[in-house]
């Protein structure tokens, strides 16, 4: 039994309140500390590398923890445990001088962003103070905007991939914006590339091309990269923004080996990689597309994976599928292939989101993380909100008017669907699906907005995002939503962490973490005792009550040492 499932009831712990505070709360029984937070050492040379007033030095910046921590999944190697972890993004206010009012001033001031984003993989160790990070570790790895990375699969090569660095298209610099995660069956980390686009910007004449527009690719980039360094600037480097926005492969156990771009899982804003072993032994990925109107897809390889292989191969060659939704609540995977799309295997990879287009999958309301239940052959997608739902088209003009599985016009509190594939197999073409939970409001709304039965008062919650399941087949939901705790949010308080039983349906709250940030990454030691919770863009002075705030990963346990995960 483990703290999330106990005998006979729902829950072993008592379900918390909400809170407004800046503070972390769990239940009674538990204790939390944090693990490590933005701008602490990975490396000895960097201690005390971080000013409560000015931050971290541009020195310093790729020898310290990220920022706005996200996925991440825990590794053991050798006896010791090594945590792989995105820092998503960065907040410029934050990091550099006052005077350049958030906007980077000098080549100096990008690479300092440009080194507090992407991957860190640091070993961590549990000493007399709980876990630690092991300083000067030698899996301790920062992986950054300038990490040179290899292309493989379909797309590497094609003259949609080729620059003037990289006449080959092959070989690739950095890894952005790294959302969600996936571990592999080979014990590998796969890191998601979501908002990449905002990445890019023009300085000149924009070049011609519909994939452009779909992608959200133009006009000035968020952190003026493009202003200072030639690779981010679309006028110049046309074909730079189509070698990001993929899965990409990273071995926390050889920290020398060049992190690899999936380009058979196709390119869009990825949000994480969900990956399982189909009953025929192929690997199948489920992954999302967060963008609203956008698709859910699933990577089904052609070839069978062995037990203690490396699979990595088996990425390179396998069908991309868009997810359709039947309001009979049965469903298919529309593969995307030169035959049912009208594309060139390459385009299908380069511009994932027309091929689904083509083929008539689903328009779903921001799909955000899969899980799939280690006890059982169904998976779950966090559907997080989509204000445009039954308004306005997507980027494709694809239709997206209410439909059975994104059921409310301007979806404000989101849902998680559900499905089980046909025969039981995860590469089967068809599926039943149902809706786990529809959040919504019960206190102010009795309509459709109230949410589904499972939602009451006491675990009200809105934009369920991150997701992972504990090996006793407990769904664990983590939001980033509105947090104002007023109008139609009211009673929901800051952001948490629920635990859901999918026999019952049963949802109760277990954490919530300080006003302003959102939940995001979750694993657990290998011991199970201690679950790893990522705390991102808080509000306040949290942690240290002084300063900036700062992302942070968290550690949580039961005082009486039992396993929760
Ligand atoms: Fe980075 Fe869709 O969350
Ligand atoms: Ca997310
Ligand atoms: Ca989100
Ligand atoms: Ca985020």
């Amino acid at each position: 039994t483990t703290a999330a499932r106990a005998e006979g009831a729902g829950f072993a712990f008592k379900p918390i309140d909400i809170a407004t505070d800046h503070a972390i709360h769990v239940p009674e029984g538990y204790a939390h500390k944090v693990l490590v937070r933005w701008g602490d050492a990975l490396w000895s040379e960097a201690d005390g590398a971080y000013d409560p007033e000015t931050g971290v030095s541009v020195e310093m910046s790729d020898k310290v923890f990220g920022e706005n921590t996200d996925g991440m999944e825990l590794f053991e190697v050798d006896g010791k445990q090594l945590i792989a972890v995105n820092s998503e993004y960065v907040n410029p206010k934050i990091n550099l001088p006052a005077a350049s009012e958030g906007v980077p001033q000098t080549a100096d001031e990008v690479r300092l962003l440009k080194n507090l984003q992407g991957v860190t993989v640091m070993e961590i160790a549990e000493g007399e103070n709980g876990f630690e990070v092991v300083k000067d570790s030698p899996y301790n790895r920062r992986i950054t905007h300038e990490t040179v990375m290899e292309l493989q699969g379909p797309l590497a090569g094609h003259a949609l991939v080729q620059t003037n660095a990289d006449p080959e298209g092959r070989t690739v610099k950095g890894t952005m914006n790294n959302c969600g995660s996936g571990k592999t069956l080979w014990d590998t980390y796969l890191t998601c590339e979501e908002n990449f686009n905002g990445y890019f910007g023009a300085t000149g004449e924009m070049p011609e091309g519909e994939g452009y527009k779909r992608y959200g690719i133009g006009g000035e980039g968020r952190y003026a990269y493009e202003k200072f360094d030639t690779r981010y600037d679309i006028s110049a480097e046309p074909n730079e923004p189509h070698r990001h926005g993929f899965v990409t492969e990273i071995d926390p156990a050889n920290p020398g080996s060049t992190p690899i771009k999936r380009t058979a899982l196709g390119r869009f804003k990825h949000e994480n990689a969900e990956m399982v072993q189909a009953s025929d032994g192929r690997i199948v990925v489920y992954m999302g597309d967060d963008e609203r109107g956008e698709y859910l897809y699933r990577f089904v390889s052609n070839g069978v994976w062995e037990e203690g292989t490396n699979g990595g191969d088996l990425l390179n060659d396998g069908t991309l599928y868009v997810a359709k939704f039947s309001d009979d609540q049965t469903g298919e995977w529309l593969p995307l292939t030169p035959a049912t799309t009208g594309m060139e295997l390459a385009e299908i990879l380069a511009f994932t989101r027309m091929a689904a287009s083509a083929v008539g999958g689903t328009t779903m309301d921001r799909p955000e993380w899969v899980a799939a239940n280690p006890t059982k052959v169904e998976a779950y997608v966090a559907l997080t909100n989509n204000k445009n739902r039954g308004v306005k088209p997507n980027a494709g003009g694809d239709d997206t008017s209410v439909n059975a599985v994104n059921p409310r016009e301007t979806n404000k509190f989101g849902q998680i669907a559900r499905w089980t594939p046909n025969g039981g197999n995860h590469a089967a073409d068809g599926f039943a699906w149902d809706l786990y939970v529809m959040a919504g409001n019960p206190t102010i709304y009795d309509n459709a907005y109230a949410g589904s039965d499972n939602v009451n008062a006491g675990n009200m919650f809105n934009s369920p995002d991150g997701m992972a399941f504990s090996s006793d087949g407990m769904l664990w939901i983590q939001t980033d939503g509105d947090y104002k705790n007023e109008g139609d949010f009211v009673g929901m308080g800051n952001n948490q962490m629920l635990v859901g039983n999918t026999d019952t349906g049963e949802i109760a709250r277990f954490m919530t973490v300080p006003n302003g940030a959102e939940v995001t990454g979750l694993c657990w030691s290998a011991d199970r005792k201690v679950a790893f919770v990522g705390v991102q863009h808080p509000g306040g002075q949290w942690p240290d009550n002084a300063g900036k705030p700062r992302s942070s990963i968290v550690a949580v346990w039961r005082e009486d040492g039992a396993v929760i995960g």
